[in-house]
């Protein structure tokens, strides 16, 4: 049926649990019929909201479309469309990030309440009722179980050689919970198909529309020069033995930093390299094109336009070298840990003593979410933390004496990056820490105020364990809030 006709299935006030991660496989006749409907509706003096859960972000025709009717209620696990960003930022819809990993299990628990309509992307049905997925698999299998009903997009877009690509495993709950048997990046577990109960599809709509990502930037000086202190390290561990020539599998986060270090990977030594990861980018694809990443296990492709159509115009010559698995298993902390992978993922800002803000821009207004670093840094053998040491053209110090909102403590923080250097914290005390990310991190502008704040607050504070000083730990936000500028 047309996509006007299946979105009478949805109600007011009820869930809808839709495909798409990172801007790949995500529904978009649909959506973009319900954010008609609504806006009719709203036209009318009706409100018409719903609550969206999905594997991340999606595209402009989901998240854009119904955020920018305010259609949207509440909305998990992770975000990062402009119009959603500023309907959460303005208290229009409520938002929470959950790790991603934790989406799945969550759901399943009956915790969230009812799931009423799946509404998936997929690149087509087999006569028997299986499901071939599109570009990522997130929370799908997941969503057509726990679903009263299903509406199925099938998109032609998607590349047909999709098929055989994605290896679907369920992970029954507590108390019946198995280890998952990966023991490697490559290991297949579960069936490339999805599947559904017919009884519970009530529509099936054809699409032929593209995935819509962002372009990633051109990596500048300051990101090359965070990729190349990075893969320094990385030679270092290698060197002292402490991780193989083709390095544990790789995880990389999104944005333009950690593209930039894929990149930089390119030109690096190390051959044979696996990632097991959430999101295949821009960068990886390359790695995998120069034969120097062998493998890659992720959930989802994040690619950029151009990128995208070049994949899938050549998908069939990644067949064998790519596994999209649901959220679960790809970000499941068992497997991250098994492995040891090596977790490098971007910061907002991180306060002396490696405490890392991944979210929150001055404490309240969310930028995307905390996606799937969280899954990675805790498990990971080493994860690693990368950022400018700047934003806002030096406004913003990303070193602040005092994260304003924390994502990651600073157990989960082993090294930080910037294009300053790289502060290695393992073994370290609070002090050495602090001692250290000043040192090697932080700007020089701001470098020499903040190893004033840090010596006068092992002066004043109440114990040396962690010196702050509690008056004045925030004040380099609320001056900037204040003044445009964290300088003083
Ligand atoms: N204060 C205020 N704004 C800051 C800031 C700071 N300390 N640091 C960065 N920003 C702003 C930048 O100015 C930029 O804003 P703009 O879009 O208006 O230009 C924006 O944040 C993005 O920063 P950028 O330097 O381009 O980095 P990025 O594209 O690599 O994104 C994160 C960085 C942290 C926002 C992004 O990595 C993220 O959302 N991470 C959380 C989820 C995650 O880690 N997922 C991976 C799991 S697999």
């Amino acid at each position: 049926m047309t996509a006007e006709e299946a979105i009478a299935f949805i109600k007011p006030g009820t869930t809808i649990g839709a495909s798409g991660f990172t801007g790949s496989g995500y529904p978009k006749a649909v959506p973009l019929a319900l954010a008609a409907k609504i806006k009719e509706e709203a036209d009318s003096g009706r409100t018409f909201r719903v609550n969206l859960w999905t594997g991340a972000s999606t595209g402009p025709e989901l998240d854009g479309a119904l955020a920018e009717v305010n259609g949207i209620e509440f909305r998990m696990p992770y975000q990062s469309d402009t119009h959603m960003r500023d309907r959460i930022n303005r208290g229009e819809a409520h938002y929470f990030d959950y790790h991603l990993s934790h989406s799945t299990p969550l759901v399943k628990s009956g915790a969230m309440g009812p799931l009423h309509t799946a509404v998936i992307e997929v690149t087509a049905i087999k006569s028997d009722g299986r499901l071939v997925p599109s570009s990522s698999a997130g929370n799908n299998q997941a969503w057509l179980d726990a679903a009263e009903q299903v509406i199925l997009e099938v998109n032609s877009w998607q590349n047909a050689d999709l098929e055989g690509m994605h290896d679907f495993y369920t992970i029954a709950p507590p108390p019946n919970t198995q280890p998952i048997p990966i023991m490697k990046a490559d290991d297949r577990i579960g069936s490339p198909y999805m599947t559904v109960d017919p009884s519970k599809v009530v529509a099936v709509v054809e699409t032929h529309i593209p995935d819509r990502n962002a372009p990633f930037s051109d990596p500048g000086e300051v990101e090359m020069k965070i990729a190349a202190n990075l893969l320094d390290f990385l030679s270092h561990e290698v060197k002292m033995g402490r991780m193989p020539e083709n390095l544990f599998p790789l995880q990389s986060g999104v944005g333009n930093i950690a593209n930039a270090v894929l990149c930089g990977l390119m030109d690096s030594p190390f051959e044979n390299m696996t990632s097991y990861t959430e999101v295949i980018q821009d960068g990886m694809i390359n790695l995998l094109k120069a034969g120097k990443l062998r493998m890659a296990s992720a959930t989802a492709f994040s690619l950029s336009p151009d990128m995208a159509k070049y994949i899938n115009d050549h998908m069939h010559e990644f067949q064998d070298k790519m596994i999209l698995r649901p959220q679960d298993v790809s970000n499941n902390p068992e497997v991250i840990r098994r492995l040891g992978c090596i977790a490098m993922n971007s910061l907002i800002e991180t306060d002396i003593y490696g405490n890392v803000n991944s979210t929150h821009v001055m404490g309240s207004r969310v930028m995307n979410g905390i996606g799937g670093s969280g899954d990675f840094a805790r498990s990971a053998s080493i994860s690693v933390f990368m950022t400018p040491s700047t934003a806002k053209g030096g406004a913003i110090s990303a070193i602040v004496p005092q994260a304003c909102h924390v994502d990651h403590g600073s157990q989960d923080v082993r090294v930080i990056v910037t294009e300053q250097g790289l502060a290695d914290l393992r073994g370290l005390s609070p002090k050495q820490r602090a001692e250290t990310i000043i040192r090697n991190c932080a700007h020089p502008d701001y470098r020499p105020a903040l190893l004033d704040y840090y010596k006068r607050a092992r002066d004043v504070s109440v114990g040396q364990h962690t010196p702050v000083i509690l008056d004045e730990a925030l004040s380099w936000h609320s001056r900037f809030v204040k003044a445009g500028s964290m300088r003083a």
